[in-house]
């Protein structure tokens, strides 16, 4: 099917208490990974994109290979620009055809964030795309931007609610003690604050930091609105030891094979995720919200 916006699909999940995941993917393979395990698991996806990798790749180059994967499943696919800063680069997205994008104003102080994500889905909204934005401060690293543990700061609930109203936001990235990379002890969540802005706002919310966290973490996110669950380290693991663990079986002057040892890697993981969130199966309610 066509490449679709993650509003409904998110707004689905939400009400159904499931988690749609959302995969940073870095290059086609693990693109392709990422949409054969949704299309394996009949569940809705989100493939998400650093700006970094963006650049690498090129917007064009990136919606082109969302449409041919998109258009070789029926299950529902989104394609969403991740933490993005610059307001050039999610016009670029608009026009190249990305159907989701998050502008991270987190760094600003409340009214700059908020007139700046104003002007994002000023420009999103009218051509169906998707808007998420950020409050609070998520600690570690994700893409370019880096938060040291002192700089991280929770979001608070009664802003939160300030900053939703009347955005017309598809899904609200609230810090709530989770961290981007590999957390270096006990991840400490403040589920009652997850809780309050889930009600508060009564937008789907997105779980950032997903790499590391426990299933019972990731259940208990989900059952309180985490409708959208950000996996990135994870994928960066699994597409480096999915190379390094063929290499290690002896080396073999053949790349496909490299890389389909890689892709069943990856593919493997996205799809335990897909289960563990309770997206299997789903793809047909993501679509008709
Ligand atoms: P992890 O790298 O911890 O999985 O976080 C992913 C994320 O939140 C991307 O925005």
């Amino acid at each position: 099917m066509p490449l679709v916006s993650m509003g409904p699909m998110l707004r689905a999940a939400r009400a159904g208490g499931y988690g749609v995941g959302a995969f940073n993917i870095v290059d086609y393979t693990s693109f392709k990974a990422v949409v054969e395990a949704a299309d394996e698991l009949d569940a809705p996806v989100i493939a998400q994109v650093s700006v970094k990798t963006v650049k690498l790749w090129g917007y064009r180059a990136i919606a082109a290979w969302a449409r041919q994967l998109a258009g070789a499943t029926t299950v529902p696919v989104a394609l969403h620009v991740d933490h993005c800063r610059d307001l050039d680069v999610i016009r670029a997205c608009i026009e190249a055809g990305w159907t989701s994008v998050m502008f991270d104003g987190s760094h600003l102080p409340f009214a700059d964030n908020l007139a700046a994500t104003r002007e994002v889905v000023g420009l999103a909204k009218p051509h169906g795309i998707a808007v998420e934005a950020e409050l609070g401060a998520i600690g570690g690293v994700e893409d370019d931007i880096a938060v040291a543990d002192e700089d991280a700061r929770l979001a608070d609930p009664e802003e939160a609610a300030r900053f939703c109203h009347g955005l017309e936001l598809d899904v609200f990235a609230p810090a709530i003690g989770t961290a981007h990379g590999v957390y270096k002890g006990e991840p400490r969540l403040a589920f009652d604050r997850i809780d309050r802005i889930a009600n508060e706002t009564g937008v789907p919310l997105a779980l950032h930091g997903g790499t590391g966290l426990a299933d019972d973490v990731f259940r208990r996110c989900i059952a309180l609105g985490c409708a959208k669950v950000n996996i990135s380290t994870q994928i960066k693991y699994a597409f480096v030891e999915g190379f390094a663990a063929f290499h290690a079986t002896g080396p073999k002057v053949e790349p496909v094979l490299y890389l389909d040892a890689q892709l069943a890697r990856l593919r493997r993981e996205v799809a335990a995720d897909i289960e563990l969130f309770g997206a299997a199966g789903k793809a047909h309610a993501a679509v008709e919200v």
